[in-house]
Protein backbone atom coordinates (compact mmCIF):
# COMPACT_ATOMS: atom_id res chain seq x y z
CA UNK A 1 0.00 0.00 0.00
CA UNK A 2 2.53 2.38 1.00
CA UNK A 3 4.54 1.60 -2.80
CA UNK A 4 0.99 2.41 -3.90
CA UNK A 5 0.55 5.52 -2.24
CA UNK A 6 4.21 6.65 -2.93
CA UNK A 7 3.84 5.66 -7.20
CA UNK A 8 0.14 8.11 -7.00
CA UNK A 9 2.06 10.89 -4.85
CA UNK A 10 5.16 10.92 -6.97
CA UNK A 11 2.95 10.49 -10.38
CA UNK A 12 0.88 13.20 -9.49
CA UNK A 13 2.21 16.34 -10.52
CA UNK A 14 4.40 14.79 -13.28
CA UNK A 15 1.13 14.02 -15.16
CA UNK A 16 -0.78 16.80 -16.88
CA UNK A 17 -3.79 17.77 -15.36
CA UNK A 18 -6.17 16.10 -17.99
CA UNK A 19 -4.62 12.86 -17.78
CA UNK A 20 -4.51 12.41 -13.81
CA UNK A 21 -7.74 10.99 -13.76
CA UNK A 22 -6.00 8.32 -14.82
CA UNK A 23 -3.03 7.44 -12.37
CA UNK A 24 -5.16 5.72 -10.07
CA UNK A 25 -6.17 3.19 -12.16
CA UNK A 26 -2.73 2.78 -13.78
CA UNK A 27 -1.41 2.21 -10.30
CA UNK A 28 -3.62 -0.65 -9.62
CA UNK A 29 -2.79 -2.33 -13.00
CA UNK A 30 1.78 -1.69 -11.97
CA UNK A 31 0.68 -3.03 -8.27
CA UNK A 32 -0.49 -6.32 -9.56
CA UNK A 33 2.01 -6.40 -12.18
CA UNK A 34 4.58 -6.11 -9.10
CA UNK A 35 2.61 -8.31 -7.18
CA UNK A 36 2.01 -10.80 -9.79
CA UNK A 37 5.84 -10.56 -11.48
CA UNK A 38 6.24 -14.30 -11.82
CA UNK A 39 3.06 -15.16 -13.31
CA UNK A 40 3.48 -12.45 -15.79
CA UNK A 41 6.90 -13.12 -16.38
CA UNK A 42 6.46 -15.23 -18.97
CA UNK A 43 3.88 -12.79 -21.26
CA UNK A 44 6.28 -9.81 -20.48
CA UNK A 45 9.58 -12.19 -21.85
CA UNK A 46 7.31 -13.60 -24.81
CA UNK A 47 6.35 -9.88 -25.86
CA UNK A 48 9.27 -8.01 -25.11
CA UNK A 49 11.87 -10.49 -27.05
CA UNK A 50 9.18 -10.72 -29.96
CA UNK A 51 9.67 -7.08 -30.11
CA UNK A 52 13.52 -7.29 -30.06
CA UNK A 53 13.30 -9.77 -32.34
CA UNK A 54 11.91 -7.66 -35.07
CA UNK A 55 14.49 -4.18 -34.34
CA UNK A 56 16.85 -5.76 -36.96
CA UNK A 57 13.99 -6.82 -39.52
CA UNK A 58 13.50 -2.50 -39.99
CA UNK A 59 15.18 -1.36 -42.63
CA UNK A 60 15.84 2.12 -40.63
CA UNK A 61 16.21 3.09 -37.16
CA UNK A 62 15.12 7.17 -36.56
CA UNK A 63 12.15 6.28 -34.81
CA UNK A 64 9.88 4.11 -32.93
CA UNK A 65 6.74 4.80 -31.24
CA UNK A 66 5.16 2.43 -28.88
CA UNK A 67 1.71 2.52 -28.20
CA UNK A 68 0.40 1.64 -24.59
CA UNK A 69 3.56 1.19 -23.17
CA UNK A 70 2.00 2.15 -19.77
CA UNK A 71 4.09 0.47 -17.05
CA UNK A 72 6.94 -0.61 -19.14
CA UNK A 73 6.38 -4.39 -17.98
CA UNK A 74 6.45 -5.51 -22.05
CA UNK A 75 8.26 -2.71 -23.50
CA UNK A 76 12.29 -3.33 -24.24
CA UNK A 77 12.69 0.20 -23.83
CA UNK A 78 16.51 -0.36 -23.19
CA UNK A 79 17.09 -2.26 -26.08
CA UNK A 80 14.73 0.20 -28.50
CA UNK A 81 16.63 3.03 -27.00
CA UNK A 82 19.71 1.53 -27.99
CA UNK A 83 18.85 0.76 -31.67
CA UNK A 84 16.56 3.47 -32.26
CA UNK A 85 17.61 7.44 -32.38
CA UNK A 86 14.12 8.51 -30.96
CA UNK A 87 11.80 6.06 -28.40
CA UNK A 88 8.27 7.99 -28.42
CA UNK A 89 5.99 5.80 -25.63
CA UNK A 90 2.37 6.97 -25.51
CA UNK A 91 -0.04 5.89 -22.73
CA UNK A 92 -2.79 7.35 -21.09
CA UNK A 93 -0.44 7.41 -17.88
CA UNK A 94 3.12 6.91 -17.36
CA UNK A 95 3.57 6.60 -13.75
CA UNK A 96 6.88 7.60 -11.80
CA UNK A 97 8.84 4.01 -11.83
CA UNK A 98 8.52 4.30 -15.67
CA UNK A 99 10.18 7.43 -15.48
CA UNK A 100 12.59 6.30 -13.44
CA UNK A 101 13.12 3.57 -15.77
CA UNK A 102 13.76 5.85 -18.96
CA UNK A 103 15.80 8.62 -16.38
CA UNK A 104 19.00 8.17 -18.03
CA UNK A 105 17.68 7.36 -21.39
CA UNK A 106 17.73 10.23 -23.33
CA UNK A 107 16.20 9.69 -26.66
CA UNK A 108 13.48 8.49 -24.98
CA UNK A 109 10.03 10.60 -24.47
CA UNK A 110 6.75 10.16 -22.66
CA UNK A 111 3.73 11.36 -24.14
CA UNK A 112 0.52 11.48 -22.80
CA UNK A 113 -2.55 10.78 -24.99
CA UNK A 114 -5.44 9.44 -25.34
CA UNK A 115 -5.85 6.79 -27.83
CA UNK A 116 -9.54 5.44 -27.94
CA UNK A 117 -11.61 7.03 -30.65
CA UNK A 118 -14.41 6.82 -27.79
CA UNK A 119 -13.10 9.98 -26.32
CA UNK A 120 -10.52 11.17 -28.57
CA UNK A 121 -11.19 12.06 -32.72
CA UNK A 122 -8.06 10.86 -34.74
CA UNK A 123 -6.30 9.14 -31.91
CA UNK A 124 -3.77 8.23 -34.22
CA UNK A 125 -3.48 11.24 -36.26
CA UNK A 126 -0.57 13.18 -34.28
CA UNK A 127 1.90 10.34 -35.66
CA UNK A 128 1.64 11.88 -39.26
CA UNK A 129 2.95 14.39 -38.04
CA UNK A 130 6.29 12.61 -36.53
CA UNK A 131 8.31 12.74 -40.37
CA UNK A 132 10.87 10.09 -39.33
CA UNK A 133 9.02 7.34 -37.76
CA UNK A 134 10.23 3.63 -39.25
CA UNK A 135 8.16 1.65 -36.80
CA UNK A 136 4.74 1.71 -35.06
CA UNK A 137 4.12 -0.72 -31.68
CA UNK A 138 1.03 -1.74 -30.41
CA UNK A 139 1.69 -3.19 -26.89
CA UNK A 140 -1.49 -5.01 -25.28
CA UNK A 141 -3.79 -1.89 -26.18
CA UNK A 142 -6.38 -3.15 -28.41
CA UNK A 143 -7.97 -5.12 -25.98
CA UNK A 144 -7.69 -2.56 -22.99
CA UNK A 145 -9.27 0.17 -25.93
CA UNK A 146 -12.36 -2.64 -25.47
CA UNK A 147 -12.27 -2.55 -21.58
CA UNK A 148 -12.77 1.01 -21.53
CA UNK A 149 -14.98 1.36 -24.22
CA UNK A 150 -18.58 2.83 -23.71
CA UNK A 151 -21.32 -0.67 -22.92
CA UNK A 152 -21.95 -1.40 -26.33
CA UNK A 153 -19.36 0.52 -28.43
CA UNK A 154 -16.50 -1.97 -27.27
CA UNK A 155 -16.13 -3.79 -30.80
CA UNK A 156 -16.28 -0.28 -32.93
CA UNK A 157 -13.42 0.93 -30.77
CA UNK A 158 -11.33 -1.62 -31.35
CA UNK A 159 -11.81 -1.78 -34.60
CA UNK A 160 -11.56 1.66 -35.07
CA UNK A 161 -7.83 1.16 -33.65
CA UNK A 162 -7.08 -1.69 -35.53
CA UNK A 163 -8.14 0.09 -38.91
CA UNK A 164 -6.22 3.29 -37.72
CA UNK A 165 -2.86 1.02 -37.67
CA UNK A 166 -3.33 -0.22 -41.18
CA UNK A 167 -3.57 3.12 -42.69
CA UNK A 168 -0.36 4.27 -41.13
CA UNK A 169 2.51 4.39 -43.98
CA UNK A 170 4.93 2.96 -41.56
CA UNK A 171 5.56 -0.88 -40.59
CA UNK A 172 3.30 -1.59 -37.60
CA UNK A 173 3.76 -4.56 -35.21
CA UNK A 174 0.26 -5.87 -32.82
CA UNK A 175 0.42 -7.21 -29.86
CA UNK A 176 -2.47 -7.74 -27.99
CA UNK A 177 -4.56 -10.50 -25.89
CA UNK A 178 -7.69 -11.46 -27.96
CA UNK A 179 -9.26 -14.14 -25.41
CA UNK A 180 -9.57 -15.03 -21.99
CA UNK A 181 -10.58 -18.10 -19.70
CA UNK A 182 -11.18 -18.46 -16.20
CA UNK A 183 -10.56 -22.41 -14.77
CA UNK A 184 -10.73 -24.00 -11.56
CA UNK A 185 -8.37 -25.67 -9.57
CA UNK A 186 -10.01 -29.32 -11.22
CA UNK A 187 -8.81 -27.35 -14.57
CA UNK A 188 -12.96 -26.96 -15.35
CA UNK A 189 -13.40 -24.16 -17.45
CA UNK A 190 -15.74 -21.46 -16.19
CA UNK A 191 -15.95 -18.47 -18.67
CA UNK A 192 -14.67 -17.96 -21.91
CA UNK A 193 -14.52 -14.45 -23.04
CA UNK A 194 -13.45 -12.71 -26.58
CA UNK A 195 -11.88 -10.05 -25.98
CA UNK A 196 -11.93 -8.24 -29.38
CA UNK A 197 -15.81 -8.25 -29.31
CA UNK A 198 -16.70 -10.18 -31.92
CA UNK A 199 -14.12 -8.45 -34.15
CA UNK A 200 -12.67 -11.41 -36.36
CA UNK A 201 -8.81 -11.28 -36.07
CA UNK A 202 -6.10 -12.45 -38.78
CA UNK A 203 -4.61 -15.98 -37.81
CA UNK A 204 -1.49 -14.72 -35.68
CA UNK A 205 1.77 -15.34 -36.45
CA UNK A 206 2.31 -16.78 -32.38
CA UNK A 207 0.50 -16.89 -29.92
CA UNK A 208 0.98 -17.45 -25.66
CA UNK A 209 -0.79 -17.60 -22.15
CA UNK A 210 -0.92 -15.37 -19.78
CA UNK A 211 -1.14 -15.87 -16.55
CA UNK A 212 -3.46 -12.27 -15.82
CA UNK A 213 -4.80 -13.49 -12.57
CA UNK A 214 -3.58 -16.79 -10.89
CA UNK A 215 -5.71 -18.07 -7.75
CA UNK A 216 -6.32 -15.98 -5.25
CA UNK A 217 -5.74 -12.55 -7.43
CA UNK A 218 -9.46 -12.27 -8.11
CA UNK A 219 -11.30 -14.96 -5.96
CA UNK A 220 -10.43 -18.32 -4.44
CA UNK A 221 -12.44 -20.34 -6.88
CA UNK A 222 -10.69 -19.64 -10.45
CA UNK A 223 -7.62 -17.97 -12.34
CA UNK A 224 -8.09 -16.02 -15.19
CA UNK A 225 -5.61 -17.19 -18.49
CA UNK A 226 -5.66 -14.70 -21.76
CA UNK A 227 -4.47 -15.75 -25.18
CA UNK A 228 -1.68 -13.46 -26.63
CA UNK A 229 -1.66 -12.62 -30.01
CA UNK A 230 1.43 -11.74 -31.74
CA UNK A 231 1.56 -9.72 -35.57
CA UNK A 232 4.96 -8.97 -36.81
CA UNK A 233 3.53 -7.44 -39.54
CA UNK A 234 0.53 -5.96 -39.17
CA UNK A 235 -0.16 -4.76 -43.02
CA UNK A 236 0.61 -8.29 -44.10
CA UNK A 237 -1.67 -9.71 -41.12
CA UNK A 238 -4.69 -6.91 -41.88
CA UNK A 239 -4.90 -8.20 -45.47
CA UNK A 240 -5.40 -11.66 -44.33
CA UNK A 241 -9.03 -13.15 -43.89
CA UNK A 242 -9.15 -14.08 -40.53
C1 LIG B 1 -2.27 -4.03 -20.44
S1 LIG B 1 -1.58 -2.46 -20.28
C2 LIG B 1 -0.21 -2.54 -21.38
C3 LIG B 1 1.04 -2.92 -20.67
C4 LIG B 1 2.29 -2.28 -21.23
N1 LIG B 1 2.44 -2.56 -22.65
C5 LIG B 1 3.52 -2.73 -20.46
O1 LIG B 1 4.57 -2.89 -21.10
O2 LIG B 1 3.45 -2.89 -19.25
C6 LIG B 1 -2.67 -1.43 -21.19
C7 LIG B 1 -2.20 0.00 -21.28
O3 LIG B 1 -3.11 0.69 -22.09
C8 LIG B 1 -3.26 2.00 -21.57
N2 LIG B 1 -4.52 2.54 -22.06
C9 LIG B 1 -5.77 2.05 -21.87
N3 LIG B 1 -6.66 2.83 -22.49
C10 LIG B 1 -5.96 3.83 -23.07
C11 LIG B 1 -6.34 4.97 -23.84
N4 LIG B 1 -7.61 5.22 -24.11
N5 LIG B 1 -5.36 5.79 -24.27
C12 LIG B 1 -4.06 5.54 -23.99
N6 LIG B 1 -3.65 4.48 -23.27
C13 LIG B 1 -4.59 3.65 -22.81
C14 LIG B 1 -3.23 1.81 -20.07
O4 LIG B 1 -2.88 3.01 -19.43
C15 LIG B 1 -2.17 0.71 -19.94
O5 LIG B 1 -0.90 1.26 -19.74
Amino acid sequence: MLAETIAYATSYFATPEPFRPHINEAVGLWSRGRRQAQAWGPHAGETSRSITGLMETLPTHRTVAVLGSGPLFDVPVEALAARFARVILVDRAHLSPARRRTRRLSNVRHDWRDLSTATTADPLGFLAAIPDLDWVISVNLASQLGVDAPFGQERRVIEAHLADLTRLPCPVTVVTDISFRTVDRAGREHERFDLMHGHPMPRPARTWHWEVAPHGEENRVTRREHVVAFYPDWHEASRRKP
